[in-house]
């Protein structure tokens, strides 16, 4: 129903009662908790989860009190001066937590008030899934940043937004009515998100009017409950464009002064902020380099502004020039971020994290791992990554991305020939920094589905759960994800684990496969196919297919160079044809259409059977949803088989043009007959 997909994967559905549930808790301590803490919210959430779980009503109480048998919740300390102390309070982190289960009370420690709540979060979550185990464990955060990035714009749209007008601002304000933030702040705080930055990285310095503090402020009250603190994007000319100085050069005092001024307006406001997110220097954005000062410089002066407060800088690395001139064989966009930092490392103040996207492009099907997560040894650097299927079907397609992510996270750079997994670095562990993590850039709208789909949500939750821990399997947490969703069913569970598990591969083949790039309309929309678009552009997204020949030579010998900004075993990997993956093929070499694949099959004609492959699955995922009418409630069933039947056309669409417009450039004819055969 409408209040399932509002609920996400947190609907408490009843599970099958059996015996062991006779010998349950009848209470519930919540201890040392004010009505705003994570704490009396994990009391709460508890009580009503269980009630819908289990339909056993438990009482919620503060203060310990005698009964046979409690769930109790609470920070470590406060849990050692009613109870005594417990040996694995040693192994917590900064928001981690003890979950227990073994013994009469069930006992959730957390290392603060947040990882209380996530331990509790937890606890339901195995209830929900019919999990009555005994069990006991400590977990920790793989990396302290587990941060989203809205692209909220004030007037309420949302740039890349496919699911509805933001529930942050409207008319150039922020909303009123926080109920749907607190909903929100309620989803991210159970996949164990810690920070938010509410506003566009494209940023409107009206935020930082008195009234949209006072804002800001009301939406921070709406999410501390749940243990997430705001963070906003700054517009690195506001010194100017909003405060009326004549500049905004980050090295003038003046400017200096003015930040450090609005800072502490916006910390009166949001005592407990996160940070800020910069854009700078980018697709049209004001910058440092505006005044020939660096990038280090632009970072650093936001750092010393929220330094005194305990706030941290999330820096984009995100910076290219897009107006480059594609007649030169050695332009490469792809090259930019390295370029831009690789000067700037160890510049950055300790509290300043270079915010990297997965790949050197941008948010496409198929990328190499960013070279800047090498680069970057005296930084503190986070990976972003998209929720938000902006290049990938915007949620009219399905594409579960656990795994593309679980592939970027795990992929070792082989710095100074050592391990050196990209989730390594992130976490600080490689490099030995002090911050670190991800951001996952979200943008859920009004829709009260959230993103649009209820299928996508599965990538918020994958999102979440890999960020603290990224060595979990995608497929067990996308398994978790639709038993809370949907249910127990087997039928339900196989048929959307194998659609989920099929739609990255399925999309690539039809959309773009061999590390083309998503050949999709690049110019604006990102959406449909267009290959046309991808050449004769200033933004650097080129795929060079002339009649001949197709593909991006990045090698050092010959091409952009690129190849050589990884580590050298890597490098050396990529400069080489023979031992460059197939599916990374045309990201790094310029080859003849006939050029024979490790499969045996040329270039080309690998083009056109992926296509037909890839359109066929998306054919076969409308009758694999279609065989669980019954199964699934009404609501959540036709919309899902609406976006599939969609899916499906759509998919049939981008075949045709795809092989059709490779077919007229190479005039090479599809062995099988199939393209231009009318
Ligand atoms: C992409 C996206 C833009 C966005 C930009 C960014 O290019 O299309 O809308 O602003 O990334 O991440 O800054």
């Amino acid at each position: 129903t409408a209040e399932d997909g509002h609920r996400g994967w947190l609907r408490y559905a009843p599970v099958p009662q059996t015996g062991s549930y006779a010998s349950f808790p009848t209470s519930i301590i919540a201890l040392n908790s004010t009505r705003s803490s994570p704490v009396y919210t994990a009391g709460q959430e508890l009580q009503q989860g269980i009630n819908s779980i289990l339909g056993k009503q438990l009482s919620a109480n503060s203060t310990s009190e005698k009964t046979f048998s409690s769930i109790i919740v609470g920070t470590v300390d406060a849990y050692a001066k009613s109870y005594g102390e417990i040996d694995e309070a040693e192994d917590l982190e900064e928001d981690g937590f003890y979950l227990s289960t073994e013994g009469r009370n069930v006992v959730i420690v957390g290392q603060n008030e947040r990882g209380a709540l996530y331990g509790a979060f937890e606890y339901l979550s195995r209830l929900a899934q019919g999990n009555l185990d005994a069990f006991s464990f400590v977990d920790n955060p793989h990396a302290p940043i587990r941060w989203v990035n809205q692209w909220d714009n004030m007037d309420g749209s949302i740039e890349r937004g496919y699911a509805g007008p933001s529930i942050f601002f409207r008319n150039g304000l922020v909303v009123d009515n926080t109920t749907r933030v607190a909903e929100y702040a309620k989803l991210l705080a159970s996949i164990r998100i810690n920070g938010i930055i509410v506003n566009n990285v494209n940023a409107n310095a009206t935020l930082l009017s008195a009234q949209n503090l006072d804002g800001l402020g009301r939406l921070a009250d709406a999410m501390r409950p749940y243990g997430i603190q705001l963070g906003i994007s700054l517009n690195f000319a506001s010194p100017q464009t909003f405060g009326g100085l004549s500049t905004f050069d980050p090295l003038d005092p003046k400017v200096d002064a003015w930040w450090a001024n609005v800072t502490n307006q916006v910390y009166a406001h949001v005592p407990d902020m996160a940070g800020y997110l910069v854009k700078a220097n980018s697709e049209g954005q004001p910058g440092p380099l505006t005044y020939n000062r660096t990038l280090a410089d632009g970072a650093n002066m936001f750092a010393r502004a929220v330094e005194p407060h305990g706030g941290i800088v999330m820096f984009r690395a995100f910076v290219y020039d897009n107006h480059i001139n594609e007649t030169n064989w050695k332009n490469d966009r792809a090259n930019a971020a390295v370029e831009f930092f690789q000067d700037l490392d160890g510049k950055f103040d300790e509290n300043v994290v270079v915010q990297i996207k997965y790949g050197p492009i941008d948010f496409q099907v198929r990328e190499p791992a960013s070279p800047l997560f090498s680069t970057l040894r005296n930084t503190s650097t986070a990976i972003e990554l998209q929720i938000t299927q902006e290049y990938l079907g915007q949620q009219c397609h399905l594409l579960y991305l656990g795994p593309l992510w679980k592939e970027i996270l795990e992929f070792d750079m082989k710095a100074d020939d050592r391990p050196s997994k990209v989730k390594d670095i992130i976490s600080g562990e490689r490099f030995r920094r002090p911050l670190g993590g991800s951001a996952g850039v979200v943008n859920v709208g009004t829709n009260t589905t959230w993103l649009g789909s209820h299928l996508a949500m599965s990538n918020l939750y994958a999102y979440g759960k890999l960020a603290w821990d990224p060595a979990l399997e995608p497929e067990e947490v996308l398994q978790d994800w639709i038993r809370l969703t949907f249910g127990f069913d087997r039928q339900v569970m196989n048929t959307i684990t194998n659609m989920s598990m099929q739609s990255w591969p399925a999309y690539e083949n039809y959309s773009g496969n061999l590390g083309i790039q998503t050949l999709t309309d690049i110019l604006y929309a990102h959406y449909g196919p267009n290959p046309a678009t991808q050449d004769g552009n200033g933004w650097g997204q080129w795929t060079r297919a002339d009649k001949f020949s197709i593909g991006m030579d990045r090698t050092v010998s010959n091409g952009t160079g690129n190849a050589g900004q990884y580590p050298p075993a890597v490098a050396q990997q990529y400069e080489n044809i023979e031992t460059t993956p197939d599916n990374l093929l045309l990201w790094f070499h310029h080859v003849n259409y006939t050029h024979p694949l490790k499969s045996g099959k040329t270039v080309i004609q690998h083009f056109y059977d992926a296509h037909y492959e890839g359109a066929k699955t998306a054919q076969e995922f409308v009758k694999q949803w279609a065989s669980l009418k019954g199964k699934v409630d009404s609501e959540r069933f036709d919309h899902v088989l609406f976006l599939q039947t969609y899916q499906a056309g759509h998919a049939l669409v981008w075949r045709d043009s795809i092989n059709q417009f490779y077919y007229n450039l190479s005039e090479i004819p599809d062995a099988a007959k199939r393209v231009n055969n009318h």
